[in-house]
């Protein structure tokens, strides 16, 4: 009783505590102070503005009377530049890039003619042919970089090093690490490419945009589309990788297998990073699904789960470059229309004989992606009869010209399972009934009985 007393009417009373309150808010004001004076983009704008105060002052040592009267100007702007968070409203392109604030080389107000003898980032702004064909003033610079515009840090604003020796350089210099919950980091090295579709539905005709068209025809070449779709059109088997899988969100990637195989480390999980792994690693291993069915939720009643149907292709690194490329490239967005190159339809390539059409069609509608690119080579398949899809250059000749256009539109399904209590088989063979029709059907069967294997006749 008498220690409440005390504490109420000697210690805890309003007087003591607005006394330690205009400590606290005293002490807060400092904190502030020096947050404010210690942020990581000044040091930046502080060395800008000596910089281009001498470069001025270079220049007019240098030059005559006339120069110097003309130089005047500028060095008053050298000596006027604030210390400040610059930001480009690109109102068009749905943001607000603070990149500026560090890259002062990229900024018109401070550089106006964009060109400075700084060779060093940040302020080298490279004269390259793309920064000026997109004024910076409408484009920002996360439509084509990505990245978090609004940052204000190295690490906030998304940086992505290019390579090993980079990412090591950036972690002793600038304490880099990916960051955290940003959908997407910047492209780095040739990635930046992928984004020009955004606009460009044709990429443009520049230099470093081949690595997109390169995916394109690998994409093209593989089958992918037999078991995927591109907006729609394709296979059922797999996610659509314009509309699924190149926006991907995070939460809804499992990262767990990749990540206990030793395939990923934690901070390298991107979306960009996902999607390379289906082509540097095994995707089995990324997706081995459940294939006894130790985690069905009723035990007395397992339910299998086969691994993913996805191939291993055993790509080298520049085509898994590519692809990965071509499949961000599908990354869409809402820009204005008067933003927007729609592509010119490309022709459909003609050929000199029905077999090299119907090799085409083979192609086109990604039976390769099953059955091979020389249809003599059947993808493995999980628990499938036989463990694969058929070599086609051994079977199709058992059939007549009638029964494969029969087998072409109705397909098989479901698989004949090698083990019945297994998982159902991930790959099947599609239906094509309302997809390949008159000449393209008849020119596809043409090439198949022209590769079919010749059994000895007695
Ligand atoms: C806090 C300051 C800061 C901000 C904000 C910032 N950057 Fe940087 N940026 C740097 C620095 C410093 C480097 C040089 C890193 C190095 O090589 O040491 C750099 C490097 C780069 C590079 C070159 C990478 C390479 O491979 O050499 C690009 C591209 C880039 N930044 C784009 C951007 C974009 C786009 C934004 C806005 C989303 C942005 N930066 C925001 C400081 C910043
Ligand atoms: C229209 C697309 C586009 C826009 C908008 C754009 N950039 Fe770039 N930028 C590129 C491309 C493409 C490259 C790489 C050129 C190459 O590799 O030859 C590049 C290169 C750079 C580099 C040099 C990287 C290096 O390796 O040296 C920096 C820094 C940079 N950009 C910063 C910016 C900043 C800051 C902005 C915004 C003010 C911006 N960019 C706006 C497309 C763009
Ligand atoms: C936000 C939309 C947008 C993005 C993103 C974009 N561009 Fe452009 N680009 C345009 C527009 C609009 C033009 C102007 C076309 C014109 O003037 O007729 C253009 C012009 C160009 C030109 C000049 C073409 C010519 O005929 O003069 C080149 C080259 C170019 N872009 C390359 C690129 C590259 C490479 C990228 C990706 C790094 C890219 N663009 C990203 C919209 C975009
Ligand atoms: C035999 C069918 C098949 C073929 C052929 C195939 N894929 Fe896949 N792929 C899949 C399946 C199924 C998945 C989904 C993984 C899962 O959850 O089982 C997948 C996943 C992917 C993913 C990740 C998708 C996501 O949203 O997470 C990418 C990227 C991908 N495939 C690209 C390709 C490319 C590029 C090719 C051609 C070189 C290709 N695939 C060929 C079946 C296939
Ligand atoms: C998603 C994978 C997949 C795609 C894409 C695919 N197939 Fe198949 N195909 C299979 C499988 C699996 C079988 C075996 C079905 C079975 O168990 O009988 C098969 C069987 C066949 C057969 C019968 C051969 C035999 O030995 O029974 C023919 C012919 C055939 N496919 C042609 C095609 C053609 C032509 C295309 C492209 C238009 C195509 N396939 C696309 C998976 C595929």
């Amino acid at each position: 009783m008498k220690f409440r007393e005390i504490f109420f009417n000697k210690i805890f009373t309003l007087r003591n505590l607005f006394f330690i309150s205009n400590f606290l808010v005293l002490g807060l004001f400092f904190y502030a102070l020096a947050h404010d004076f210690f942020r990581e983009w000044k040091p930046y704008q502080k060395e800008y503005k000596l910089k281009e105060k001498k470069r001025v002052r270079d220049l007019m040592e240098k030059g005559d009377a006339a120069t110097k009267s003309g130089l005047n100007d500028e060095l008053k702007k050298a000596k006027a530049m604030r210390l400040e968070i610059k930001q480009i409203l690109a109102t068009d392109m749905n943001r607000v890039d603070r990149c500026i604030t560090c890259h002062l080389g990229h900024d018109s107000f401070t550089n106006p003619t964009l060109i400075n003898d700084y060779k060093e980032h940040p302020y080298a702004a490279p004269k390259n042919e793309i920064h000026e064909k997109h004024p910076f003033e409408k484009y920002g610079c996360t439509i084509c970089h990505e990245g978090q515009g609004l940052a204000t840090t190295f690490v906030g604003a998304g940086h992505m090093p290019k390579d090993e020796a980079q990412k090591k350089v950036w972690k002793e210099k600038h304490d880099w690490k990916t960051i955290e919950f940003w959908e997407h980091p910047m492209k780095a090295g040739p990635q930046i490419f992928a984004t020009c579709s955004k606009c460009h539905e044709a990429h443009p005709p520049v230099k470093g945009v081949e690595i997109v068209k390169k995916g394109k025809q690998l994409f093209f070449e593989n089958g992918c589309i037999g078991c995927h779709q591109v907006r729609g059109e394709g296979g059922t088997i797999a996610p659509d990788i314009a509309e699924e899988t190149s926006v991907k969100p995070l939460a809804r990637i499992d990262f767990g297998f990749a990540v206990s195989a030793g395939l990923i480390n934690k901070e390298e999980r991107t979306l960009e990073n996902w999607i390379r792994l289906h082509f540097t690693a095994n995707p089995a291993v990324l997706t081995p699904g459940d294939p006894e069915g130790h985690l069905s939720p009723d035990p007395k009643n397992p339910q299998p789960v086969a691994p993913t149907a996805m191939p291993y292709f055993g790509f080298n690194k520049d085509e898994s470059e590519a692809l990965v490329a071509y499949v961000s490239s599908l990354k869409r967005e809402k820009i204005p229309y008067t933003y927007r190159i729609p592509a010119l339809k490309e022709p459909e390539p003609t050929f000199s004989n029905a077999v090299k059409h119907g090799r085409f069609i083979f192609q086109k509608y990604g039976c390769t992606g099953c059955h091979g690119k020389n249809a003599d080579q059947g993808i493995p398949i999980f628990n499938k009869q036989g463990g694969r899809a058929p070599d086609l250059v051994k079977t199709v000749g058992t059939f007549t010209r009638e029964e494969l256009i029969e087998k072409i539109q109705t397909g098989v399904n479901p698989e004949e399972k090698e083990n019945p209590k297994g998982p159902t088989p991930p790959v099947y063979m599609p239906s094509f009934k309302d997809k390949i029709k008159g000449q393209e059907m008849e020119h596809l069967v043409s090439y198949l009985l022209s590769i079919a294997e010749k059994t000895e006749e007695w």
